[in-house]
């Protein structure tokens, strides 16, 4: 496994701030030397979310998420270590240097894949403009596309060749396995090999760093499926980019709106409608709705029918554990956002904005229209299916508001509604509790549940934090200090890096500790980062010492009691009275 020097990564690291970094993810409010917010990765209402300034590290003490600016960087932008680093080192202005072993290849590939892409965007804008693309030209303006909105999203025209685009790009000097591995061109089981995209209209799909990770090809007219889109390869996982995502990040809208097609994107961006994404393609992940959640507001426009309906409650459920205050825009007529806006323009999209509606009460709406409240069976059926979503609705004044809407509407009492949607959400209770226990058995990690901390780890945790950032004090009460007072493990592991720094003469440990754990830096902020900053590190940090000696003391009294071993235990017990005394 390759991997950036330590001097590299500390380079990056400290290139830029955490906490001006995450301030654009989260709202940060200054205590101390540490600033507090409401947790991006998980659904919160009280901060819980630290960053410690100088150690220039987070932690959330609600879902155990933290680490460095690149631990936040891979959460927040769901990028992977490399990909976070190259993030990073982009906005500090470092220029990295190329990896030295194998995952420099594989570095070297993403990029040559990226110029292939490229060259090939290129080669389908061309033929779009080309005699070939004629028909293709007339398509786009049949769907009304302005040049302008064609060439900002460097559409083109794959044309009806077996092997156009291999020659090409084999002119180029580009390898056949990679045009194989991009999937831009398909290799039969006789290995002959020949374009994917034949005849389509190209749309090429870019990352947030404008890099063309892959393509989506429509046809015009004839058989066939409606759109192909290239396989996922290492530069194109679906799952975690969205389409137009590297224009709507830069807009001035201060939220997202998520669509279902690549034509409903490009019609709104046209109409002035800049923050539009779509997925690629598959279904919403949760990986995707990181990318535009960041505690703004989301609008969800999906179809009308059956299957856009199932796709928008999948997708706010998706939302649900995510700081995002979702909205359901409701399209008449059963059209797309691109429909819709070729017929009666971009304002009148904005007025749907305006009026669009919580996600509770689009789910109401739509079951009223779907069952006929004059009919007995139809009128339990609905207020069945009604009462768990009811119930998962958190605020209770609007919980309430549609228990009313329904009541009026099927002339079922308010007490019966209430009732059932109460029993629905200690169902729905029940469930997440049981998913909650087996998620922490299965997790095994204790750091992740802050609560059940022992009091000897937080004092570890804590004497770790304050020797972490003050070599005065630990210079100090060096002679208190051996290894064994640690636990075995992450904390024994961090005090002897910590003895191994100082031994350097640094003035403090932070820096040594972040690249003596690269990828183990959401454990190490799990430990060092302490919820209190005390005004006096030395008194504090003896305190602690205690504190440790004096868990470990009765934890070896109990283990001595466990095992009947009388002697040991009146050894240690007289100890304890010994200590007690001074
Ligand atoms: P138009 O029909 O040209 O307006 O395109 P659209 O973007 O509105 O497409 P639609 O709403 O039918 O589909 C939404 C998205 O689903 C598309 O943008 C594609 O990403 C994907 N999709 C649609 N049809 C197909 C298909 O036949 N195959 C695959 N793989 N994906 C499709
Ligand atoms: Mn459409």
């Amino acid at each position: 496994m390759a991997r950036y020097s330590d001097d590299v990564l500390n380079e990056v690291r400290n290139s830029v701030d955490l906490v001006e970094l995450a301030s654009a993810y989260v709202r940060l409010k200054r205590s101390g030397r540490s600033y507090m917010g409401c947790c991006p990765f998980h659904k919160e209402k009280t901060p819980s979310f630290h960053i410690d300034a100088d150690k220039q590290l987070y932690h959330c003490f609600g879902c155990g998420a933290g680490g460095s600016v690149f631990q936040f960087v891979m959460a927040a932008e769901g990028l992977d270590f490399p990909d976070a680093v190259k993030f990073v080192a982009e906005r500090g202005g470092v220029r990295l240097p190329e990896l030295g072993d194998d995952s420099e290849e594989i570095y070297r590939r993403k990029r040559e894949m990226y110029a292939m892409n490229k060259a090939a965007a290129r080669y389908f804008r061309d033929c779009l403009f080309s005699p070939e693309g004629e028909a293709a030209r007339a398509y786009l303006q049949r769907r009304q596309l302005t040049s302008r909105t064609v060439a900002s999203f460097g559409l083109g025209y794959a044309p009806g060749s077996w092997d156009g685009l291999l020659r090409h790009l084999e002119g180029k000097g580009f390898p056949k396995d990679m045009m194989a591995e991009t999937g831009l061109c398909i290799r039969n089981e006789k290995g002959h090999m020949y374009d994917r995209f034949r005849d389509r209209v190209m749309f090429p799909i870019f990352d947030v760093r404008q890099n063309i990770i892959g393509f989506g090809g429509r046809i015009m007219e004839g058989d066939g499926a409606k759109y192909m889109n290239s396989p996922e390869s290492i530069i194109y996982d679906k799952g975690k980019n969205l389409f137009a995502l590297n224009i709507a990040r830069k807009s001035k809208r201060g939220y997202y709106v998520l669509v279902e097609g690549y034509m409903d994107v490009i019609s709104l961006h046209q109409a002035g409608i800049d923050c539009a994404v779509a997925g690629c393609g598959t279904a919403l992940t949760e990986a995707q709705a990181r990318l535009i959640a960041k505690g703004g507001t989301v609008y969800l426009c999906y179809d009308m029918d059956e299957a856009g309906q199932k796709a928008l409650a999948r997708a706010s459920s998706i939302f649900n554990g995510l700081d995002a205050k979702l909205k359901v825009i409701s399209i008449p007529d059963g059209k797309d956002a691109d429909e819709f806006i070729k017929k009666y323009g971009g304002a009148k999209f904005e007025e749907l904005l305006d009026g669009s509606s919580s996600v509770a009460e689009n789910d109401v709406n739509r079951l009223l229209e779907k069952y006929d409240t004059s009919d007995v069976s139809q009128t339990v059926e609905l207020l069945n299916e009604a009462a768990p979503m009811l119930a998962s609705i958190g605020n209770a004044i609007e919980r309430e508001a549609y228990i009313k809407k329904l009541s009026a509407s099927t002339g079922i009492s308010v007490q019966a509604i209430t009732a059932e949607v109460n029993k629905a959400g200690r169902r729905e209770g029940r469930r997440q509790m049981r998913e909650q226990v087996i998620k922490s058995v299965s997790q095994s990690r204790p750091s992740r549940s802050p609560t059940a901390k022992s009091r000897r780890e937080s004092a570890e945790a804590k004497l770790l934090g304050i020797l972490t950032e003050d070599r005065e004090v630990y210079d100090k009460i060096r002679d208190n200090l051996t290894p064994e007072l640690f636990s075995e493990g992450l904390n024994r592991d961090i005090f002897t890096e910590i003895q191994e720094c100082y031994k350097d003469g640094e003035p403090s440990a932070e820096q040594y500790l972040l690249s003596r754990f690269e990828r183990r830096e959401e454990e190490l902020a799990a430990v060092i980062i302490k919820s209190d900053n005390p005004d006096n590190g030395l008194a504090a940090a003896e305190d602690y010492i205690n504190v440790i000696r004096n868990e470990d003391l009765k934890e070896r009294i109990a283990e001595a009691e466990k095992n009947g071993d009388t002697v040991l235990l009146a050894q240690l017990i007289k100890n304890k009275h010994r200590k007690a005394g001074t």
